[in-house]
């Protein structure tokens, strides 16, 4: 059936009624369906329901019942990223924002509020911010950073391996990408807690959140102003030097864009893969031969569930038709990247394997696609085969259902992953992993992680081979040597 073409943002269209049956709930001004509050806990169920009613692009309200569509489809969400002539992430052109309706004090406003960065420019303006980030990125020495993540998940399991019992979240998968970027940007040392939990805190839009951007830009700036004074061999040396010119604002505003891109979508994305490999039947009965490597469980958590569930928003700019609705110039459309995954004309059957398959909507598509999208893979990779080698009898600590998420509009993810495994000694980051890992699963159901799931696509990298150990290092030269070679030198 065709929708009831409708408008969003509720002019001379006709107006939706709710169908016959539905809930009264949930339902706001022009029967449409709130994406917020209560009505809005189980957004997944939302969704369906959306798609039930409307199909892959429809109608439905954001957090002060701000009318918008929502892409569920996956074709129509490509459709939409890849049609930059007709939809782009330029907030102001949205009727929401120029007739008053979207408030400045609405809880989305900081992720909608056009800013001058690269997330929402368009054209040749983008092409100038995401060529300067692009550029610096290709400079990335991608065999060093994979070492650099073995060595810092040495460092973060040595600070809880020896009582047998972590949460993953708080311990592990919060921390990974922070040390990882910071290392990447070219501020190692400013890596704490501080700087963690400011991260966590800046896209919530609390009250706190003003003090941790704060934060976050002091250091960010603070790094501008001594890579202008003095390059050095990192990304924010090369973002400042590119040829694109960018002022010292724009290189601390990028800065941050990838800093805040990588940090908050790279921790869920941990979390979740952790999950699939602790709980997920696949990855556990390798005996059987049907074992899901770490890159594959890495894939298939993008696809079940992507770090980031939405992006809000993308805008019409012009009068258009996406989904078989009606699309005014001006009209926001949600890009649903959560419903786009599960429709089920691309996943007919939600349990099958998607064995690798990488044509998942999380990291988006068209000319925003996420530039940062192999380091993420890597983090999660190397991580957790890093992890799964120093703690192979890794377990969960709770029933699988005793998990709790927590969810809005943007994300759904884990609030705590606790594990437990014998307790084991400190070992020295630098010397890589010590225990070989087993080349099978044991049959006890416990974690480990076998021969083929090494994350390290290059088999020459002296981080791919776990049974290494690093030679006396009292030979002359050889820890200066050692050295060099886990930071890639
Ligand atoms: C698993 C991890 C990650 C996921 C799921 C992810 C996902 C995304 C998504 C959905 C977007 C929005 C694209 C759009 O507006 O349509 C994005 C943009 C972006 N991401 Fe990522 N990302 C990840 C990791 C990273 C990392 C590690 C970096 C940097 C090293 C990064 C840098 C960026 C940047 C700079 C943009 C803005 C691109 C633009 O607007 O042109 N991301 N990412």
């Amino acid at each position: 059936m065709t929708p009831e073409p409708l408008s969003p943002i509720g002019t001379d269209e006709p107006t939706a009624t709710p169908p016959p049956g539905c809930p009264a709930h949930g339902i706001g001004p022009d029967g449409l369906r709130r994406l917020h509050g209560k009505e809005a806990e189980d957004l997944g169920a939302v969704y369906e329901e959306l798609r039930a009613e409307h199909g892959p692009v429809a109608p439905a309200l954001l957090h002060d019942d701000v009318p918008v569509w929502v892409v569920l489809g996956h074709t129509e969400n490509m459709q939409m990223l890849r049609t930059p002539s007709q939809f782009c992430r330029d907030s102001r052109l949205w009727t929401a924002v120029q007739d008053g309706t979207l408030k400045p004090d609405n809880p989305l406003m900081p992720h909608i509020a056009w800013q001058p960065i690269c997330c929402h420019a368009e054209g040749d303006e983008h092409v100038r911010l995401r060529g300067a980030v692009t550029d610096a990125m290709e400079a990335i020495d991608h065999r060093g950073v994979r070492r650099y993540i073995n060595r810092a998940t040495q460092h973060l399991v040595n600070k809880f391996c020896e009582t047998g019992r972590a949460d993953l979240v708080s311990q592990f998968a919060e921390h990974l990408p922070m040390v990882v970027m910071c290392e990447i940007l070219g501020m190692p040392d400013e890596y704490n807690d501080r700087l963690v939990q400011a991260a966590r805190d800046l896209p919530k839009g609390t009250e706190t959140a003003i003090a941790s951007n704060a934060y976050v830009m002091d250091v960010l700036m603070r790094l501008t102003a001594a890579r202008r004074a003095e390059s050095k061999d990192d990304f924010a040396s090369r973002l400042v030097d590119h040829p694109a010119g960018l002022t010292d604002d724009e290189v601390g505003q990028h800065l941050r864009v990838v800093l805040m891109a990588a940090y908050e979508a790279t921790a869920n994305l941990l979390a979740n893969v952790l999950r699939v490999v602790l709980t997920d039947p696949r990855f556990r009965a390798q005996l059987s031969g049907g074992q899901m490597t770490v890159p594959q469980a890495v894939e298939q958590s993008l696809w079940d569930e992507p770090p980031l569930s939405s992006v809000l928003c993308y805008y019409a700019k012009q009068d258009t038709e996406l989904g078989a609705q009606r699309i005014r110039k001006g009209d926001g459309l949600i890009l649903g990247i959560a419903p786009g995954n599960v429709d089920p004309r691309v996943r007919p059957d939600l349990k099958a394997n998607m064995k690798g398959n990488r044509s998942h909507l999380a990291f988006s598509g068209g000319p925003h696609e996420c530039p940062g999208q192999d380091i993420g893979r890597a983090i999660a990779d190397v991580g957790v085969d890093a992890l799964l080698s120093r703690l192979p009898d890794l377990q969960l600590a709770c029933e699988e259902d005793e998990l709790r998420w927590q969810a809005s509009i943007f994300n759904r993810h884990l609030v705590e992953l606790p594990v437990k495994f014998a307790p084991k000694p400190q070992q020295d980051a630098m010397a890589g992993p010590a225990h070989p890992r087993p080349p099978q699963r044991p049959s006890n159901g416990q974690v480990g992680s076998p021969q083929p799931q090494t994350a390290t696509p290059e088999p020459a990298t002296p981080a791919a081979a776990p049974t290494r150990t690093p030679e006396p290092a009292s030979r002359p030269g050889l820890f200066r040597r050692l050295l060099r070679w886990w930071r890639g030198d």
